[in-house]
């Protein structure tokens, strides 16, 4: 470990790797690069410290430095003990960031990382599963009042910072970045959908085509990896609780059945619900001899991995992101990344591409939650239509894309009632 006063990473050796990582985000990351140059010329942040807990990816380097020529002054650390690139984080470090996170840390350092972010004292926080906020609110609250506002990356920081405000817990407002359409419709699905993939296969190296292969929740996550394993020629089977979403995935032409009678057939099993024990021990007893599960969602909760411990005789890792269970009864379970989001742990997330888009939404989040500093209702905030617009008109210019307008008279039209038939 190299260990500075305002940080602690793997390896400064790896900053000359990290700075080329972030360099080949960047030439990808053309919209988020727009706002940067705003940023710079109008400096939104000047006299902010913004705290942040994303996963310390190349994309999130990119982010990082979007902030810091707008003028803020940036504290980070991970948000998963395992989705760190260190190479990046090394990077940052040398650039004067303020960071802590190396991949592989401990749930001590793991935390003690937050509380480095949090004794920052930041004005405003940036999240990705709520855990920061949920660290400030409970051991923190002195800091609450200095704190202007926050922002959430995902869907399960999402629903816990709903959770919060139906409590009556939450006391700052929070803007829920991931309810975007350009974030969830785009990050979620595309992002997901071909990241999760990537870290199974860079963990296994296995043939998708003719496995079968059961996904559990058909969120935006679920659609995307569904639609990018049915595209790899495998049998997708959907596991869903929501009827409306399983009526869908009926129609997209998966099979649809509970998780207890898929369970039984799987080749592999992907969790994206960001629910617990989605995977049980009851599903394991009837897995066939070899079957591999990974989970995308958040936290590492939906394959109830102490329970395949109390199943199994033996644990041997046998690649990098690969362990073997061997069970009592002799058969062969193996769980990709730990069971923590295998898409960042086994690979390197979400493509850059992809980022850009999400984090233009963070960008404008941040610089909306300033500009409208003691406006904000202490609630989760959606941002308004108006930014989503933005982010998209942003993207498609850096894609070079052009789309039509609406004429006057068809303006009128959609905005009149009197003219039918
Ligand atoms: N979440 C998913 N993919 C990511 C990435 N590449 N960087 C940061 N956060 C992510």
């Amino acid at each position: 470990m190299d260990v500075g006063n305002n940080f602690e990473v793997k390896d400064l050796k790896l900053a000359d790797q990290g700075r080329k990582n972030i360099e080949w985000a960047e030439s990808q990351m053309g919209a988020l690069l727009k706002i940067k140059e705003r940023f710079f010329r109008e400096k939104p942040f000047t006299g902010v410290k913004i705290g942040i807990a994303l996963h310390p990816t190349k994309e999130t380097a990119v982010l990082v430095r979007t902030l810091i020529a707008g003028g803020a002054d940036v504290a980070i650390c991970a948000c998963n003990p395992l989705s760190t690139q260190d190479d990046v984080a090394a990077a940052l470090a040398e650039e004067g960031v303020k960071i802590w996170a190396y991949k592989g840390e401990t749930k001590e350092d793991y935390y003690r990382y937050l509380t480095n972010v949090i004794n920052f004292q930041p004005h405003y926080t940036l999240d990705d599963g709520c855990d920061l906020i949920s660290e400030i609110h409970s051991k923190h609250a002195h800091l609450i009042p200095n704190i202007i506002a926050g922002a959430e990356e995902t869907t399960t920081g999402v629903i816990r910072l709903k959770a919060m405000e139906r409590d009556g817990a939450l006391k700052y407002p929070t803007i829920a970045v991931n309810n975007l359409k350009t974030k969830h419709l785009f990050d979620n699905y595309l992002g997901t959908g071909q990241s999760t993939l990537d870290g199974i296969l860079r963990a296994t190296s296995i043939l998708l085509a003719g496995k079968t292969v059961v996904v559990s929740g058909f969120g935006p996550c679920g659609q995307g990896v569904a639609l990018r394993a049915k595209g790899e020629g495998a049998n997708v089977i959907v596991c869903e609780v929501d009827p409306i979403r399983a009526l869908q995935a009926v129609h997209e032409s998966y099979r649809v059945m509970p998780i207890a009678e898929a369970a039984k057939s799987g080749d592999l099993f992907v969790t994206v619900t960001g629910d617990k024990n989605v995977i049980d021990a009851q599903h394991m007893a009837v897995m066939k001899n070899g079957a591999i599960l990974a989970n995308s969602g958040h936290f590492d909760v939906e394959i109830n991995i102490k329970e395949l411990e109390k199943m199994s005789k033996s644990k041997e890792r046998i690649r990098p992101f690969l362990d073997k269970y061997t069970l009592q009864d002799g058969r062969n379970l193996y769980i990709v990344g730990e069971g923590r989001l295998c898409n960042l742990v086994a690979a390197e997330g979400h493509p850059s591409v992809v980022m850009a888009q999400s984090f233009c939404g963070q960008a404008l989040a941040a610089e909306y939650a300033i500009k409208n500093k003691g406006k904000l209702q202490t609630k989760v905030i959606m941002l308004p239509q108006e930014i989503d617009n933005k982010i998209a008109e942003l993207q498609l210019e850096t894609l070079g894309v052009k789309i039509d307008t609406l004429t006057e008279e068809q303006r009128k039209y959609l905005e009149s009632w009197n003219e039918g038939t």
